[in-house]
């Protein structure tokens, strides 16, 4: 009898321990016993179904599309965001198809809805994943409003390469930042209950090395080797699973040679072996055919078969599956294990999702929730963080009580549909408050505003209009010129091999400089540009990102001193593009540059062949970017002191702690983003100059200080080495705390 006491025991705490484990890696036994249930019933057609993801952008019902609807041929669709049109397709799949397993409606909802709030790599800028969580949060609300429950972010690329067009979707070149952002969007865009009409599923990508194509390329060849990828590209996708995130979409490059869209190392031994992701992998649009111009498939049944052995579960727009998966498995080429797998991570999320209980939308809800009040306020007070200044002679913040005129210029200062940025397919131009308006609007009665737009538009090569600019500057106390990049200028497929300012602009900003008035400029892109010779004819030069709705309300609140800046770069800004790749957390060389190098313009004629030394820089531009990652100005300024460790010997197990005086040295009040940096002097491979650590925004009256306490487990300096085991090795470490990448001075301490 005890025996048998004893095995029930075990029995039932194996059982217990089983599903909690299996809680912990996002099984809930319940939605397992369900779906159990559910794809018993259902035939292969109506599984391969349920893997064909649809876009469609008609605004009426699509009788074709209503039928595969209703055979159980379609499980999911993109771009419809009309609550009506989503409800009538809902109402087919549950009402007149066999099963009536609801559909999930996705939508690239990536810097938000109808509210939108700066490009990714503004967000970036804010290094505060809270307003950026709150921002997810809105874009949730109004996306939801419209029955769309999955968008296609946060894109958690890294990215190195400004001519990359996509950089802008992205949080910039850091692991621990763009870490730290992708969770906060998951956060926002999923609530604490993903079953909450409001919640909508998160969907990581590109899964994975996609910022890293050659060249800087879209779509292009990366070649990413395991260990770079664990260190630098896969940190923010392990975060942001989690974090939770339900859906993970594979990106467009080959790396290595395998596209990431038939990587079975990425998608099944990493994914879901190491990682227990238990959500589903889609592919991006049409990326399963395009193995095919890969070179990876013969034809989309081949590509078909490659993309399901390798772990995607999804297929979006090459309509691969619902062709060739039914052969396939008839001819048992392929096995329907992997088929059911793919099926029941699909249906895992829409029943996490609640779309079984709730599957529509209410279809006035949207009215209440569009450009709410909070939400604009929200995406001002974004545009407000993540603005970036780089440069001012003190001619900011202007005093508008002493300005009596003021001039508006510029291709961007009154652009509404630019200002938006890229991916924007909800976001109105009528919504968007332009820097002219705003100006006009806040500041009108104090100040009277002149408006000469100089250039039509960013690419405008016709100087024309630069000579009415300059002679209206003249006229004015201050000149604000505002530049940069029509939205459709980054983005996808978007690249630029030269990232000076298009068109005219330049000129137009010289020839403002030359009338002797004070010239702001500011500049709305999506990447960073080359901006030296605006920075030399410019008393003070803002970097806005594209902003979106609420971006010229703020950047009159910031011109005129209501706000203060404190953007930090989450991405190096390069003198030229000759000199990409750059970035701050470079790999230490064996001949470092020294900074006593000789220029190419002190170079003595017949200078011997040794005679200039031998480190790693430009002979014409050195090595040092324009602007570095985490660079910043304030209205004011800040002083970093006392820097003290708790001990100076650390073991792996410990945690360091650290204090550190920040005191604000100017008149104004401001907001300073206090970064820690480390670096690993010596490694059984070489390591990053410096890595981010830590952040955090401290706001400061004028003259106060105050003593910040950090702590920083000694784990975060793990790193995967050469036998691929992520560790941390013993040795002398530097630390530094400042208020950018380049500045500071070293604090050493050991690792036992
Ligand atoms: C695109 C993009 C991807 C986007 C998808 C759906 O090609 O690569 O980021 O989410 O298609 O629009």
């Amino acid at each position: 009898m005890i025996q048998l006491k004893k095995i029930f025991l075990i029995l039932v705490c194996t059982s217990v321990m089983w599903s909690c484990a299996q809680e912990k890696n996002g099984f809930d036994r319940e939605i397992e016993r369900k779906i159990d249930r559910l794809v018993k019933k259902m035939t292969l057609e109506e599984k391969i179904g349920q893997m064909n993801l649809i876009s469609f952008f008609n605004s009426n019902i699509d009788q074709q599309l209503a039928d595969g609807i209703r055979n159980g041929q379609v499980g999911s669709l993109i771009n419809v965001v009309d609550p009506a049109l989503v409800n009538e397709y809902q109402r087919i799949a549950i009402e007149e198809s066999r099963l009536g397993i609801p559909l999930i409606i996705g939508r690239d909802v990536i810097h938000g809805f109808k509210t939108v709030f700066p490009i990714p790599l503004g967000l970036a800028a804010t290094f505060n994943p809270g307003l950026i969580e709150q921002g997810a949060r809105v874009a949730a609300i109004e996306a939801t409003s419209t029955g769309v429950r999955w968008t296609f972010s946060p894109m958690l690329d890294i990215s190195r390469d400004p001519r990359w067009g996509r950089i802008a979707e992205g949080f910039g070149e850091d692991t621990y930042l763009t870490s730290v952002m992708g969770m906060a969007m998951v956060r926002g865009y999923q609530g604490d209950d993903p079953a909450d009409p409001t919640a909508m599923a998160a969907c990581v990508k590109h899964f994975a090395g996609y910022g890293a194509a050659e060249g800087g390329r879209d779509y292009n060849s990366t070649f990413i080797p395991e260990r770079v990828l664990r260190n630098v590209y896969l940190p923010p996708f392990i975060a942001a699973i989690q974090e939770g995130a339900l859906t993970v979409m594979t990106s467009f490059n080959d790396n290595d040679g395998i596209p990431s869209t038939g990587n079975r190392f990425l998608l099944r031994d990493i994914l879901r072996d190491e990682w227990d992701f238990t959500g589903f992998v889609v592919s991006d649009w049409t990326s399963i055919y395009e193995m095919i111009p890969h070179g990876f498939a013969s034809d989309a049944s081949h590509a078909s078969q490659l993309a399901l052995e390798a772990g995607v579960d999804m297929d979006m727009m090459s309509f691969t599956y619902v062709s060739h998966l039914g052969e396939l498995a008839a001819e048992g080429k392929i096995s329907e294990k992997w088929i059911d797998q793919a099926v029941r991570n699909i249906l895992r999320v829409k029943f996490k999702l609640g779309l079984f209980d709730n599957p529509y939308v209410d279809e006035q809800m949207h009215k209440q929730v569009f450009y709410a009040p909070e939400h604009l306020e929200l995406a001002r007070k974004s545009v407000v963080e993540s603005a970036v200044l780089l440069s001012n002679d003190g001619t900011l913040p202007l005093d508008a009580s002493k300005t009596k005129t003021l001039l508006i210029t510029g291709p961007m200062a009154d652009a509404p549909y630019e200002q938006l940025g890229t991916w924007i397919f909800d976001g109105e131009e009528q919504r968007t408050v332009t820097p002219l308006t705003a100006f006009r609007q806040l500041y009108g009665n104090a100040v009277r505003i002149l408006y000469e737009p100089g250039l039509a538009f960013s690419r405008d090569k016709n100087p024309a209009g630069i000579r009415k600019a300059v002679a209206a500057a003249r006229k004015a106390d201050a000149v604000i010129v505002i530049v940069g990049e029509e939205s459709i200028l980054s983005g996808e497929a978007h690249c630029l091999a030269d990232l000076n300012l298009q068109g005219a602009q330049s000129e137009l900003i010289a020839s403002l400089a030359s009338s002797g008035k004070p010239v702001i400029t500011v500049v709305m892109a999506g990447r960073p540009l080359t901006l030296s010779r605006e920075k030399e004819c410019s008393n003070a030069l803002l970097f806005a990102f594209h902003p979106g709705t609420m971006g010229g309300t703020a950047i009159a609140d910031l011109i005129f001193g209501k706000e203060v800046p404190s953007g930090k770069l989450p991405v190096t800004f390069p003198v030229s593009s000759g000199q990409i790749p750059v970035y701050y957390n470079h790999n230490r060389t064996g001949r470092p540059f020294l900074g006593n190098e000789t220029f190419i313009d002190d170079i003595p004629l017949k200078a011997g062949q040794t005679s200039l030394g031998n480190t790693s820089f430009y002979l014409d531009q050195g090595i040092a970017p324009q602007f570095p990652f985490g660079f910043g100005l304030s209205y004011t300024s800040f002083a970093y002191t006392n820097i003290h460790l708790d001990k100076v010997l650390y073991g792996k197990k410990d945690t360091i702690s650290l204090t550190f005086d920040l005191t604000n040295t100017g008149k104004r009040s401001g907001t300073e983003v206090a970064q820690l940096y480390v670096c690993d002097k010596t490694g059984s491979v070489t390591r990053p100059v410096k890595e981010l650590k830590k952040f955090e925004r401290i706001t400061l009256e004028p003259g106060e200080t105050r003593t910040v306490m950090w702590t920083l487990p000694v784990n975060d300096l793990a790193f995967w080495n050469l036998q691929m085991e992520k560790v941390v090795e013993p040795g002398q470490f530097d630390l530094w705390v400042a208020g950018d990448s380049v500045s500071g001075d070293p604090v050493l301490f050991e690792v036992y």
